[in-house]
């Protein structure tokens, strides 16, 4: 388990949840420290510090999660904020697709996908994931919501890995991270 000596707590009531991130050696592949926030989803009181944490500060109408851990947050940002929650995709996985953007990652590429009838233009729309790591997941998703004509006021995420540098390929939003390494 991380620490808070590990996990930088940026927000002050997170302690708890930062003491949550489980670190796992080696994985996806060897060499790399990867950071789990399943944990900290599971417990009731760090989840709703988080939750609460996301959304505060922003003025949205419907809140855009990332598949597939954004999802979890995502949803529960909407419920808490009243609002209604649209789901980023990978593909293959809408029966209709409205938009479509592909990006690059450090080794290859990804794309997401946006749901035909979510967004309206104008909406202001609240992007939420759960990690930062390069950026280009979050980029993505900004890009994809402006190209719907949303307004994204801002993305927010659990955690932020600062040594990628993340936030500055984030062009389309200001980035608010709760945690960050
Ligand atoms: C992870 C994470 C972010 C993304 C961040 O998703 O949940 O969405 O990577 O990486 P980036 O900043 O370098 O783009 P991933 O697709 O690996 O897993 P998941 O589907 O389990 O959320």
């Amino acid at each position: 388990m991380a620490d808070s000596d590990v996990v930088r707590v940026i927000h002050p009531t997170l302690s708890k949840a930062s003491r949550l991130i489980r670190e796992v050696p080696d994985f996806p592949e060897p060499g790399v420290l990867f950071r789990d926030i399943s944990p900290l989803l599971a417990d009731g009181e760090a989840l709703s510090t988080v939750v609460t944490a996301l959304g505060e500060g922003h003025e949205f109408d419907v809140v855009a999660g990332v598949e597939a851990r954004g999802f979890l947050v995502g949803a529960a940002v909407a419920q808490a904020y009243g609002t209604g929650v649209v789901g980023l995709r990978k593909p293959g996985k809408l029966p209709e697709v409205a938009d479509r953007i592909d990006y690059a990652l450090e080794y290859g590429t990804a794309s997401l996908e946006l749901a035909a009838d979510t967004i309206s233009a104008g909406q202001r729309v609240l992007v939420v994931d759960d990690v930062l790591a390069t950026g280009g997941t979050l980029n993505a998703a900004c890009e994809l919501l402006g190209r719907a004509g949303a307004k994204v006021s801002a993305a927010a995420v659990v955690l932020e890995l600062t040594a990628l540098g993340g936030r500055d390929r984030v062009l389309g939003a200001d980035v608010h991270a709760l945690l960050a390494v």
